[in-house]
């Protein structure tokens, strides 16, 4: 399924048979359309949906979370994972500490596990994260020789792609590689030290290699405010990229906020990063204390851009987030819907 496909279905108005045609011939049309044809006068609107990935789905879009492999048999999280949400991200089990512990010996147990399950349940998956300053072995990040590090972040990027080949719909090519504050450039990693600031085209276009049918994106946090200079830093790598023709498809807006939520201008932003040719998303949402309201205006600045085409919570409950005490999910530890789950669900148009 293509991830970026809109579906018409909030617009199954009556449409004339030259309409129809059209719509036919521009292969936008869905079966729906077809009935919405065969009985133009008493097709409603779409309805509006209950659950977050149902609701999401209305405008083509998808609502993920991420998922632990350890916690896929607890059966009040499998649950809440299931009825609501159509797209997962492995927590840990893809970075390279839980992959790669050592050179050439790759596993894939947990990854494979939190893969087969989504999509078998029809639930799509993003790939999180190839190339990372954290969670990274000692191995790597002790090596000083450009050749052997090329040829090692290579064969990680390609090994892991080919492995879920057509299986993912959104790559985190390169993770955090921008520096906190107002430098604006790389921050300091083994992969920029070693192999200097090109590394990070070097990756997109390994990636693009190994999986031509994944998007790929620059995924980061902090870069929600459209002044900042690591927003700003991260624009321009991006507007670089597409203007030299480096393969790069989408910018993960990860979007872990304080008690305020997003910044005023979050939406310019995503809104400026899309005018650049690219989709965004937002990849890991959590907000401290969840306040309703924060996650209602992180939710909006989505669905009022039309390339944002999805968002992501980083976890199910508050007791499965890694903010330990800050209460930043949709869904208490009991597994119950909190005030932030149904602003979420009602900034997307859908009722609780
Ligand atoms: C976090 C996980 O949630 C924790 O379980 C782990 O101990 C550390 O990493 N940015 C990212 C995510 O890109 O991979 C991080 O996930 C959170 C910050």
């Amino acid at each position: 399924m293509n991830p970026h496909f809109r579906r018409t279905g909030r617009n199954r108005r009556p449409l004339s048979g030259v309409l129809v045609a059209a719509t036919l011939l521009a292969g936008g049309a869905t079966a729906t359309t077809g009935a919405a044809s065969a009985a133009p006068a008493i097709t409603p609107a779409a309805p509006k949906a209950s659950t977050l990935g149902a609701q999401a789905a209305q405008s083509g879009r998808y609502f993920g979370t991420a998922v632990a492999a350890g916690k896929l048999s607890n059966g009040v999280y499998a649950g809440i994972l299931d009825r609501e949400f159509n797209s997962v991200t492995a927590e840990n089990e893809m970075k390279w500490d839980a992959t790669e512990r050592s050179r050439g010996s790759f596993t894939f147990g947990p990854a494979d596990q939190i893969v087969n399950r989504a999509l078998g349940r029809g639930q799509r998956v993003r790939g999180h994260t190839l190339v990372w300053h954290s969670q990274l072995p000692g191995w790597v990040s002790g090596i000083g020789d450009a050749g052997t590090l090329r040829s090692v972040m290579r064969n990680h990027i390609t090994t892991l792609m080919s492995r879920y080949r057509g299986k993912i719909h959104s790559w985190d090519v390169v993770n955090e590689a921008f520096a906190d504050g107002g430098s604006g450039q790389l921050r300091s990693s083994v992969f920029r030290n070693v192999l200097g600031t090109g590394f990070v085209e070097e990756a997109f276009r390994a990636a693009r290699s190994a999986d031509p049918s994944a998007k790929l994106c620059y995924n980061d946090y902090s870069i929600e405010n459209w002044s900042d200079a690591k927003t700003q830093g991260v624009y321009r790598l991006v507007r670089d990229f597409k203007a030299r023709g480096v393969p790069i498809d989408c910018v993960g807006f990860q979007a872990h906020f304080g008690t305020g939520g997003p910044p005023g201008s979050f939406q310019t932003t995503l809104a400026n990063f899309a005018a650049l040719g690219v989709d965004v998303q937002i990849t890991e949402l959590d907000i401290a204390q969840a306040p309703a309201a924060a996650y209602t205006n992180s939710v909006r600045a989505c669905m009022n851009v039309a390339r944002c085409t999805g968002i992501t919570v980083w976890g199910i409950r508050d007791s499965d987030s890694w903010r330990v005490g800050q209460n930043p999910l949709l869904f208490d530890n009991n597994g119950n819907k909190k005030a932030a789950y149904r602003a979420a669900l009602t900034a997307m148009g859908g009722t609780p």
